[in-house]
């Protein structure tokens, strides 16, 4: 190998090494009523400050001052911090602000009044309201204790997300050309409720994006319509989208699904040559095809039947209960196939069941796609990534007859990345699941804590079973660390012998689906534990 291509090499492994370090990740589960610790408090006022909030005037602090100038703030106060970064060489009129933005989350972090304010709504009194979003997004959420409310969906997507979503949906599509040589013509986006709340709408602006549309306000100031944006100005193709809307979204968010729905319909009425416009070109392709109108063919915004919620797929991976992987695609399907939207006529169709149109849409999508908008929740600590993720992938494969390309991306850093779903499986296991921090972090917390982590594993597990996406070294390394490590399968066993059996059983199942490839001794090894903690359950030994 030459020395310019190792150098190469070891230049993509730190920074592949830099990424897994400095992954947030939460270590260990709140404690209702208990304010946060000293060590919690500190990481948490570096990251809210390491973030440029122009609508507050705050700046960002630099990475290389963050550390020192956290500790001279929680040691001496604002004056010192400030002080301090003006002997490196900053100004006061650049630090004050965000380091007054510290002082006040600080002060808000010390005070807990969740135990006195549930014990007050059980009485039936008076919560003061707040915002609901992430911490670091938005720091305005703290105290904490409050009646969380949502916001107004005619606000949705905010200038700010709208702006910030630019960036992620050319990230993507450049991801996509990247390792295919061109655009995708169609994509299949997951849109959730509390997401959109938190981010005021960036998985909204994604979408509209992709269509090449911007939100326009009405007299009222409400987000009612959208306008195409000129082809000239978006110098590439429009992107067909098909969109998934969780029964939450559906529900809080009933003017942005109107949005989304006349988005579309706006794009495959625009008189644009067809391979600038995939929306068209794949609704006049059905209208001919299926003798269809294209009221009929222009159906992108799908969800649960009206009163209904989620895709049933996690429940049927958790239990077992499938042969083929197609069948937690058809489920998929089956639960979410109810259109949302408006016809040409202005009738609403208020969750029509639509299978065909949905199998029809999906069967063109070549990429699907989730924002990740939180440091707190990821690919493996909830069933419900793999459930919407991993079920609407495995239902294009079947439908397109080919693995779409899926990505994810997170929003919560500083600057936009987006990854394969392998690639974070592969940052969310090395981050949380095998990362003795985090770990250490639910041990002490007991069963609830061994818990977490045999969910992490299921849920590892939900992303070979609808996306194939988890490689042999995953299983094998929670094997080695949880399983053959002695003392930690005597802690496990201690603590909560019913999900460290749980664990070997998953582990089995991986290996006995195709999952994992692994000699036979590894499993040997494995069925030997399972006996053994079979025993224990059963009060044999
Ligand atoms: C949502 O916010 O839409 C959502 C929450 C939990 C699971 C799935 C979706
Ligand atoms: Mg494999």
């Amino acid at each position: 190998m030459k020395q310019s291509q190792r150098d190469g090499r070891v230049f993509a492994l730190y920074e592949q090494l830099l990424e897994i370090e400095q992954r947030l990740i939460p270590t260990g589960l709140h404690i209702f009523g208990r304010p946060s610790s000293a060590g919690e408090k500190t990481d948490l006022l570096k990251m809210i400050a390491s973030f440029d909030r122009p609508e507050l005037g705050v700046r960002a602090l630099p990475d290389a001052v963050i550390d020192e100038a956290i500790s001279e703030f929680l040691a001496t106060g604002t004056d010192a911090a400030v002080r301090l970064l003006q002997q490196k060489g900053l100004s006061a009129e650049a630090t004050r602000p965000v380091c007054e933005l510290l002082e006040t989350v600080s002060a808000k972090l010390q005070t807990n009044s969740e135990l006195d304010s549930l014990v007050r709504a059980l009485r039936g009194e008076f919560i003061e309201p707040g915002p609901g979003a992430d911490i670091i997004q938005n720091p305005d959420i703290l105290p904490t204790g409050r009646n969380t409310h949502a916001l107004n969906p005619y606000g949705v997507p905010s200038a700010a997300a709208f702006a910030r979503s630019e960036a992620v949906a050319n990230s993507l599509l450049d991801r996509y050309k990247q390792e295919n040589g061109r655009y995708p013509e169609a994509m299949a986006l997951v849109l959730w409720g509390l997401d959109n709340i938190k981010t005021q709408g960036e998985g909204v602006a994604q979408a509209l994006w992709l269509l090449g549309v911007r939100p326009v306000r009405d007299a009222l100031n409400r987000i009612t319509s959208v306008a195409a944006i000129p082809l000239s100005e978006l110098g590439r193709p429009r992107i067909d989208v098909v969109m998934t809307i969780s029964g939450i979204f559906r529900d809080l968010f009933s003017p942005t699904v109107q949005l989304l729905d006349k988005a579309v319909r706006l794009v495959a009425q625009l008189d644009e040559p067809l391979e600038m416009n995939y929306v068209r070109k794949h609704v006049l392709e059905q209208v001919r095809q299926d003798a269809c109108d294209i009221d009929d063919a222009a159906v992108r915004v799908f969800s649960n039947a009206p009163g209904n919620y989620g895709t049933n797929v996690n429940f049927m991976v958790m239990d077992s209960q499938w042969e083929r992987e197609e069948t937690l695609g058809d489920l998929f399907v089956t639960r979410k196939c109810f259109a949302y939207g408006r016809d040409s006529k202005g009738r609403a169709i208020e969750g029509t069941e639509a299978r065909v149109a949905m199998d029809r849409a999906l069967s063109r999508v070549e990429a699907t796609y989730q924002n990740i908008d939180t440091f707190e929740i990821g690919l493996t600590d909830v069933d419900h990534y793999f459930e919407y993720l991993g079920g609407v992938s495995k239902a294009v494969e079947k439908r397109a007859k080919a693995r779409p390309a899926i990505y994810l991306s997170d929003t919560l850093s500083r600057e936009v990345k987006i990854r394969s779903l392998e690639e974070t499986v592969r940052l969310e296991t090395r981050a949380k699941t095998l990362n003795p921090k985090w770990y250490e972090g639910m041990l002490k917390h007991g069963f609830r804590g061994v818990a977490e982590i045999e969910n992490h594993v299921s849920n590892t597990f939900g992303w070979s079973a609808t996306a194939d996406a988890v490689d042999d070294w995953i299983y094998s390394e929670v094997a080695n660390t949880f399983l053959f490590d002695e003392s930690m399968l005597e802690r496990l066993r201690d603590l909560n012998p019913h999900s460290a059996h749980s664990m070997v059983q998953r582990l089995l199942e991986a290996n006995g689906r195709g999952y994992w490839d692994v000699e036979e001794s590894v499993l040997e090894k494995l069925r030997e534990i399972s006996r053994s903690l079979e025993d224990q359950l059963e009060g044999v030994i």
